[in-house]
């Protein structure tokens, strides 16, 4: 068959190749959450457009250049989600949910959408796993937080060696500001040799020339004022009482000055954790503090952090480094009808053997006794169960095992219970 139609620029479809692969990473995201004491939460695929520049900030890439946009039949602005925080913060105050318990630990799992550039690693659907801690302005809620990402990594088999936690901190409005007004100045200083993305990030989002790929820009800013003299008392308390409990907690971290990040809600903590093995696009994760982002989407003062990990890159780094990814799931039982006069017995038995609990698979194309011979025996079902005339008569079936090639008979009537000493229930 020759495609007509392709899955749009960017986007990717998930396989039954693969998608028990990404089953297998959310299920480790949620168990990991659970086990510290985040709750689920669900919110939709759009939003009001608003809500993101107002969140997200619009100098940023991500809202001025990035989301895709429409407008419904009630003339409303909306946008699919280009990220996850700003949604959940919007939820959070929509349902009071500071009400029901002054700290709230959510997770989710969700698509996002941004119109860039597509390559390796960098996809306009991608998937983050998401988790924000709302309600807490202690350093240990940083550290938590960051503990369990590290856990989360290791947990799914990537090696120490392969990733790196980069932390910074970028102040807070009060003493951002000066900090903002020196690599301003820095760059204007240097505004020849910078890259033309940065000369006009210079105006509205200086800090990101710091964070710019381009080698020459690099060099550059190497030079470029850091913010540690320009911190404020309690941001300076703050990231150093956080190191400490990293350092108590022994969670490795590199200092980088360069981490600035896309999004303006941001406040003193930010973090990423770099990656080996996914070229230009090296971020497992990235986040942070947004203690000001409550307040600025309409709700009362209340400091914020959190993390988005992306599904893909998380996916291409256990491939690259060869991590024990499950295998594709296969059926307990295949039955095989010898003849027309089993077919109906056949579907009967499948039925209820699903209805106990057993995967079961049989043909239900009309092929021939020896093509479903063959198909029982590439489905990796651990017994064919044959059905023929003698079976019948008997009331009966034969078990083969497809691995011994064992063969027994067994009545109809005990094979739940023989399948179930044999079988663990899918
Ligand atoms: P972000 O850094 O924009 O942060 O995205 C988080 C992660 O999503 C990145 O580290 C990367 O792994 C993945 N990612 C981002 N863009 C793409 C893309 N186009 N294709 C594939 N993967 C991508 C946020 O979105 C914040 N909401 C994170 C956060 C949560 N901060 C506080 N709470």
């Amino acid at each position: 068959m020759r495609p007509k139609y392709f899955a749009p620029k960017g986007t990717e479809d998930i396989l039954p190749s693969v998608s028990h692969e990404w089953r297998f990473v959310e299920s480790q995201w949620r168990a990991v959450c659970e086990r510290y004491g985040y709750r689920e939460i669900r919110t939709p695929i759009y939003e009001e457009t608003e809500l993101f520049r107002r969140g997200v900030g619009t100098e940023t890439d991500i809202v001025s250049k990035e989301m895709f946009t429409f407008r419904d039949r009630g003339e409303r602005d909306l946008a699919l989600k280009p990220e996850g925080t700003a949604p959940v913060v919007r939820a959070y105050i929509e349902h009071g949910l500071y009400a029901q318990s002054p700290l709230q630990r959510l997770y989710y799992i969700t698509p996002f959408f941004r119109d860039e550039d597509v390559q390796k690693g960098r996809y306009r659907q991608a998937h983050q796993m998401g988790a924000e801690i709302i309600g807490s302005a202690e350093p240990y809620a940083d550290a938590e937080l960051l503990s369990m990402l590290v856990y989360f990594f290791r947990t799914l088999g990537i090696p120490e060696d392969w990733f790196e936690l980069h932390l910074n901190t970028m102040g807070c409005a009060e003493c951002r500001p000066a900090y903002r007004e020196a690599v301003q100045q820095f760059g204007r200083d240097h505004f020849d040799q910078l890259c033309e993305t940065c000369q006009h990030r210079l105006e509205h989002n200086p800090l990101r020339i710091l964070d710019c790929k381009v080698p020459t820009c690099r060099a550059i800013t190497e030079n470029a004022p850091r913010i540690d003299p320009f911190l404020c008392e309690p941001c300076r308390t703050h990231f150093e009482r956080l190191q400490a409990i990293l350092k108590a907690l022994e969670v490795a971290y590199v200092r980088d000055y360069r981490l600035v990040r896309g999004l303006d809600y941001y406040t003193r903590t930010t973090f990423e954790v770099l990656a080996k093995g996914l070229g230009a696009q090296n971020a497992l994760c990235g986040g942070g503090r947004y203690d000001g982002l409550v307040e600025q989407l309409g709700g009362n003062p209340t400091p914020a952090l959190g993390v988005g990990i992306g599904l893909e890159r998380t996916l291409m780094v256990l491939r690259e480094v060869g991590a024990p990814l499950p295998e594709a799931p296969h059926p307990d039982l295949f039955i095989v009808a010898f003849g027309d006069s089993a077919r109906l017995p056949a579907l009967q038995l499948a039925e209820s053997l699903r209805h106990a609990g057993f995967a079961t698979d049989l043909d239900i194309t009309g092929r021939s006794p020896k093509a479903q011979m063959r198909l029982a025996n590439d489905s990796r079902a651990t017994y064919a169960l044959l059905l023929g005339e003698d079976e019948l008569a008997n009331q009966t079936v034969s078990v083969r095992n497809l691995q011994t090639r064992e063969q027994e008979t067994v009545a109809q009537s005990e094979l739940t219970e023989w399948l179930n000493t044999r079988l663990p229930r899918s």
